[in-house]
């Protein structure tokens, strides 16, 4: 392999992610490694993560804050409360506050404007939002507010599998790649992803997510394993999946996720990616440290108060991962691992402004 541009073709790809012979693996992660100093540098951007309420009217079958959830406790944070905690991010010298949700009419538009404009406003921030498929209006609405980015992976780009794990939600009837379109013309910076090892998901279906991520020329790529929720229909194995090769499957395992991540960083060079909490869940004690090695130049700590913090249970183990995080300890981290805490927004750098 040469020059960091480096284009792999969909059957490359799928050549990398089957690979489990040591020594290829290892020329991939110094490879990812090499793109990742070479183009955003040594940095490693801090992201405060806030999430700002549990409801949601959708009822993906593998996420545990899906609506037919009813033993989950819900909540919805307060203007008063998120601006608490957008101070505590500012005040650590952050240069970004993530305001996730679930998909939640009740998180009116108007109200979270107003909650955009006062934290642009108060502090030196760049708003990233993530809070599902809404409206083009409201996006707007909070574009015009201040919002800098948005987050909304598509989890798999196959159509079928897409279907059988996503009832229709009622804001938006397209896909979420032509979701990420309207963000994209509407000025935002756009972050997508896939989840890694979704029953059903194939070689060959992830290969084309990943290059998908240079089609879409994202400016951010959530990944992270798939982890089964025993409260979901899709962890307890309940629903009806497109049926596939057993020998096709893809596993849900860190190791799956560092491929996908360090080829995600090849692909697009420029792009910032989180080391995942989903993937420190998985490897509590590597997978921070690993995932910056391979690709990764951000973290996102959480700040979402408890109780709030342990509600928001996409997934089991979520929050005491996340909890780890959130001190000092990753500062210290970062600097072990050789690299510099990010300061600003750290938002993306297109190559022709791209420090070298
Ligand atoms: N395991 C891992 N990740 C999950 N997500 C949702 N449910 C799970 C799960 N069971 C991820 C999805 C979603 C993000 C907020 O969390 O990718 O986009």
């Amino acid at each position: 392999m040469s020059g960091p541009e480096l284009i792999l073709s969909v059957s490359r790809i799928e050549q990398w992610l089957r690979t489990s012979e040591a020594q290829a693996l290892d020329a991939l992660w110094r490879r990812a490694d090499a793109v990742r100093a070479a183009t955003v540098g040594n940095a490693v951007h801090l992201r405060g993560l806030v999430e700002i309420g549990n409801h949601c009217i959708r009822r993906c079958t593998y996420c545990g804050l899906n609506a037919a959830h009813a033993a989950l406790e819900r909540y919805r944070m307060n203007r008063e409360q998120i601006l608490d905690v957008a101070l505590q991010i500012a005040d650590r010298g952050y240069g970004t506050i993530v305001i996730q949700g679930g998909e939640d009419p009740g998180i009116e538009a108007d109200w979270l404007a107003e909650i955009i404009a006062e934290i642009k406003q108060r502090m030196p921030l760049a708003v990233t939002l993530s809070l599902g498929e809404r409206a083009e209006a409201e996006l707007a609405c909070w574009r015009r507010a201040g919002a800098d980015r948005y987050l909304l992976r598509w989890e798999t780009s196959d159509a079928d599998l897409y279907r059988a794990i996503h009832p229709p939600g009622p804001s938006w009837t397209g896909t979420r790649i032509e979701l990420l379109a309207v963000l994209r013309r509407l000025g935002y910076e756009i972050g997508g992803g896939v989840m890694v090892g979704l029953p059903g998901q194939t070689w060959a279906s992830l290969a084309r997510d990943i290059t998908l991520f240079a089609e879409l020329d994202l400016d951010m790529i959530g990944l992270g394993p798939y982890i089964p929720h025993p409260d979901t229909p899709l962890g307890r194995g309940q629903v009806e999946l497109p049926p596939i090769d057993p020998a096709d499957q893809v596993p849900g395992t860190d190791a799956m996720t560092y491929k996908v991540l360090a080829l995600a960083r090849i692909v697009c060079p420029e792009a910032n990616i989180p080391a995942t909490t989903a993937l420190a869940t998985v490897d509590p004690n590597h997978g921070r440290a690993l995932a910056l090695q391979r690709g990764a130049n951000v973290i996102m700590p959480d700040f979402t108060p408890e109780p709030y913090r342990s509600q928001y249970q996409i997934y089991p183990g979520k929050s005491s991962a996340a909890t780890t995080d959130a001190g000092q300890g990753i500062e210290r981290l970062i600097r072990q691992l050789g690299r510099t805490v990010g300061i600003g927004p750290g938002g993306r750098q297109r190559r022709s402004q791209a420090r070298a």
